[in-house]
């Protein structure tokens, strides 16, 4: 996978980028990242990269042209002028407090494309322009990590980047992890955790400061363990996402009856009552 960012802050991502499995998967080149300064493309003396607002209000707006010169060189640069690589063209992602928000869902889909172009805004935001002009050529994504205001893209690729890369082929090392976690690895496929979040995990020592591990995990009885999982599973999610249960109450076959047993108990039943809000 080749994945380009384009940023006013190019260090940001060199510390990042180069540690843990995604620096590994980068030394193997199973990922290609390029992170370009967007400053290359501004035309005047002070590489002036914003502007004031037209309407007035607070803070500065990214100005077109030079963003639009910056994508352009960018998907040039791979051999993207038209018609489009084979492959399809690349995809933008312009990580925005305003955009849709970024699930596992999304980086499942992110990881099966060949080229990914991240662009950065600072300020209060790109001309919308240029996300709009993009689209013309090119899939464009508008998205946002969370319900909070970061100061600039930096961060928010910097966690969608992760979250796409754990997913591609040889990047994790143990491919079922993927499946199992948080969420369910996404994409369609789908663990027996789906929809969930990943209930608490235990090491050696079996016994420590008088905490014991949980004696089926000790077992050797796997159904025992998996169901063991997926009860804690359930529990943890009732009690700190209970929009993912009633989520997944919605779906055909989303829980069982064990589930729904499971869910009761914890004082957290689903019916039709619990689903309306
Ligand atoms: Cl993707 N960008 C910025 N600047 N702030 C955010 C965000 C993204 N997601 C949540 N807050």
């Amino acid at each position: 996978m080749r994945i380009d960012i384009i940023t006013i802050f190019p260090d940001y991502f060199t510390g990042p980028l180069n540690v843990s499995l995604i620096g590994k998967a980068a030394a193997r080149e199973d990922i290609g990242f390029r992170v370009h300064d967007l400053r290359r493309w501004a035309t005047d003396v002070h590489h002036t990269v914003d502007d004031t607002p037209f309407g007035g209000g607070p803070g500065m707006v990214m100005k077109p042209d030079v963003w639009g010169a910056a994508i352009d060189s960018v998907l040039s640069a791979a051999g993207e002028t038209a018609p489009p690589a084979a492959g399809g063209p690349a995809r933008l992602v312009v990580p925005t407090p305003s955009g849709t928000p970024f699930t596992q869902d999304l980086a499942a889909t992110y990881a099966a494309e060949r080229h990914l172009v991240f662009a950065c805004g600072r300020y209060e935001g790109i001309d919308a322009r240029v996300a709009a002009d993009a689209r013309s050529r090119m899939p464009v994504d508008e998205v946002s990590i969370g319900d909070y205001v970061l100061a600039g893209g930096e961060a928010a690729v910097v966690v969608i980047v992760e979250a796409v890369c754990r997913l591609l082929p040889g990047v994790l090392g143990n491919e079922r992890s993927a499946a199992d976690d948080s969420f369910g690895g996404g994409g369609g496929g789908g663990g027996t955790m789906r929809g969930l979040l990943e209930g608490p995990v235990y090491t050696r020592p079996r016994s420590w400061r008088g905490h014991e591990v949980p004696p089926v995990l000790l077992s050797g009885d796997h159904a025992a363990i998996a169901r063991w999982q997926r009860d804690e599973a359930l529990r943890r999610t009732a009690a700190t996402r209970p929009d993912l249960i009633r989520r997944l109450a919605a779906v055909p076959d989303g829980l069982g009856d064990r589930d729904r047993k499971v869910l009761a108990e914890a004082g957290f039943p689903v019916d039709a009552k619990n689903m309306a809000h």
